[in-house]
């Protein structure tokens, strides 16, 4: 039987790693790339360049490993690499190039109070049922641990099956549910939250499932030493 694009396991194929880290302006041109194909019925769209001000926010992306700006090209001298990095710091941050380096996925954390709320996750449709989405959310669950959230939670679509999917084997639950949340298509929110993170119960759990996840597809992804 034919395996559909979406089954492919192409970064432990390829062997091209994806590093996970904040944010940056430079991102946001590929961010907003991946928001349109994923959410294609929001409008406005995100404005990122104003929630990477927002100290209560959390922006991570997964994108390619290697150095920027050197994206497929051979090193080059010594006296080209120094004059680009004299250039690079004489830039402003506003002006600084785009991201040149794939990304292939974010995701946006709000610590609200004692809740870190998950308010966008996305993986570029090529590279999504390889792991990433898991691992976006893991990171977002690492963030509510290292500021001492009591929770995670989140809204998602009803229809949205593969978010669904991915929430319930991220071990969230189902609270309720927000009629024509979405005013764009009138579709309902359901909403879930994860059990008290502090519980020995979700903790043990929690453990279990990263490192069942880290054991299939962590070879393909580097997650920062801390959050
Ligand atoms: C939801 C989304 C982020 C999942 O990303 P992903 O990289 O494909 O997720 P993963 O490969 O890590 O999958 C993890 C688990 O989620 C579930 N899952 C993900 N996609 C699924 C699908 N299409 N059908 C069924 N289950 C799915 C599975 O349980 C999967 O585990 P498995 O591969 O062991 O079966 C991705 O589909 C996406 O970006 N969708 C568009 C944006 C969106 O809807 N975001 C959520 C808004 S609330």
């Amino acid at each position: 039987m034919a395996r559909t694009k979406q089954a492919e396991p192409r970064a432990k194929e390829t062997g091209v790693r994806y590093v996970l880290r904040p944010m940056v302006s430079a991102d946001i041109p590929q961010v907003m790339d991946i928001e349109r194909e994923s959410f294609p019925s929001m409008w406005p769209q995100t404005a990122y360049s104003r929630e990477l001000k927002n100290r209560l926010a959390r922006y991570f992306v997964l994108v390619e490993e290697g150095e920027e700006g050197e994206a497929g090209v051979e090193p080059k001298s010594l006296r080209t690499r120094l004059r680009k990095a004299m250039r690079r710091l004489l830039r402003a941050e506003e002006e600084s190039p785009p991201t040149r380096r794939l990304i292939v996925g974010l995701v946006g954390v709000w610590l609200m109070v004692d809740q870190a709320h998950v308010v966008t996750i996305a993986v570029r449709e090529a590279f999504r049922r390889q792991g990433a989405g898991g691992l976006l959310l893991l990171a977002a669950t690492e963030v509510a641990f290292a500021e001492n959230m009591e929770s995670v939670t989140l809204e998602y679509r009803r229809d949205n099956e593969p978010a669904s999917a991915l929430y319930e084997k991220f071990g969230l639950l189902s609270v309720g549910v927000r009629l024509r949340y979405y005013t764009d298509t009138n579709e309902d929110a359901v909403i879930m939250t994860t059990p008290p993170l502090k519980s020995k119960s979700y903790r043990e759990k929690y453990e279990r499932l990263k490192r069942e996840h880290l054991e299939t597809w962590g070879d393909s992804y580097l997650l920062p030493d801390s959050f």
